[in-house]
């Protein structure tokens, strides 16, 4: 499977790499080992030993450098070998090595070639700086291409039927979603406002007053490859917007093959922020829903289409389509602009 090169793929949480620890995980169909230097700052080697093609993530770690398993080779985080113990060096011994990068609480990756661009790291900081208390994350790996959990966030109507009894209420297909992305393809924002509908009962227990319409707007933004910010407010009718509730969240996903995908999902409000109980409530809800009714569906849904894309496989589109297509327009946009880059590099 192709996939977008020179852009910063998640990693995982930054606690996911603890200092003492080698964490295998597979990006890109590239196996990977990645792993903390002595001053903290992360570092991703291809998690494969040139000397006999074994796992190095099966090794040890030792300060700035992973050691094989197998026969003693060490490496720093540059992929140098910087020690043989049964002789010089060969210049052969080295490894490829991944730019990281550690940033609101996330590590990103960098699997291109081309340098790494820290400026177009995808900015999270409005959840990370939310109360400690009034945020919360998960990670739910997934047997499906990271293209259909992008489909399946950047199109809520699927809220009202596949989460009817947990998230639905019908104000997520009160109106059509207004789609707009950004000249360079990198962003897509995907805006509802429904006015004046019953807001979902996962909210309207935290309104002042249970049970009033609401306007109720939701904004997925799409950051390529892989983010996808939700921001979710609803308000009372006629009231100012500080009177109502707000939720930050994010979507994440990397794929891991063409099939398969980490993803991770960060939850985050700015109403009861000091309610730990609240925030235990809101992880457990989401999880449920994410786990028990996203996931099987998404999961299945691969399964059916085997390894041919969801687009190749010629979907009815509808109106509600608007989000998930241009996205992937954009992305096919990029991944076009980076394969002609590369010819014309070569010649
Ligand atoms: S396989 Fe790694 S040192 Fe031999
Ligand atoms: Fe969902």
């Amino acid at each position: 499977m192709d996939y977008l090169m020179n852009c910063w793929y998640m990693a995982g949480w930054s606690d996911d790499v603890p200092g003492s620890q080698l964490v295998a995980r597979t990006f890109l169909d590239q196996p990977v080992v990645m792993f903390r230097r002595s001053d903290g700052t992360p570092a991703a080697l291809l998690d494969r030993c040139p000397h006999r093609v074994v796992p190095l993530s099966r090794g040890i770690h030792l300060g700035n450098a992973v050691q094989c398993a197998y026969h003693g080779l060490r490496f720093d985080g540059s992929g140098a070998c910087i020690q043989n113990p049964h002789g010089a060096i060969p210049p052969a011994a080295r490894v490829k090595s991944f730019p990281m990068a550690d940033a609101h609480g996330i590590l990103w990756i960098w699997m291109g070639d081309e340098p790494p661009v820290e400026e177009a790291i995808p900015d999270l900081s409005h959840i990370q700086a939310l109360p400690a208390l009034a945020q919360s994350k998960g990670t739910m790996p997934s047997a499906c291409s990271y293209l259909l959990i992008i489909d399946n966030v950047a199109d809520l109507s699927h809220v009202e039927y596949l989460h009817a009894s947990t998230l639905g209420g019908g104000a997520f297909i009160g109106s059509r979603p207004r789609v707009a992305g950004s000249e360079n393809d990198t962003v897509v924002t995907i805006t509802q406002l429904s006015e004046a509908v019953a807001a979902p009962p996962v909210y309207d227990r935290f309104l002042a007053t249970p049970g009033v319409k609401v306007d109720l707007m939701n904004r997925v933004t799409w950051m390529a490859p892989g983010v996808l910010k939700l921001d979710i407010s609803v308000v009372p009718v006629g009231e100012a917007p500080e009177s109502g509730l707000r939720t930050f969240n994010a979507h994440i996903v990397t794929p891991c093959t063409a099939t398969t995908s980490h993803y991770w999902y960060w939850l985050g409000r700015d109403y009861r922020p000091e309610d730990a109980d609240l925030t235990r409530l809101r992880q457990a809800l989401m999880t449920d829903v994410f786990h028990v009714e996203d996931k099987p569906i998404l999961e299945a849904q691969q399964a059916l289409l085997g390894t041919t894309d969801l687009y190749a496989a010629h979907p009815v589109l509808m109106g509600t389509d608007g989000g998930p297509t241009r996205i992937r327009r954009s992305l096919g946009r990029l991944m076009s602009a980076a394969s002609d880059n590369r010819v014309s590099s070569a010649q």
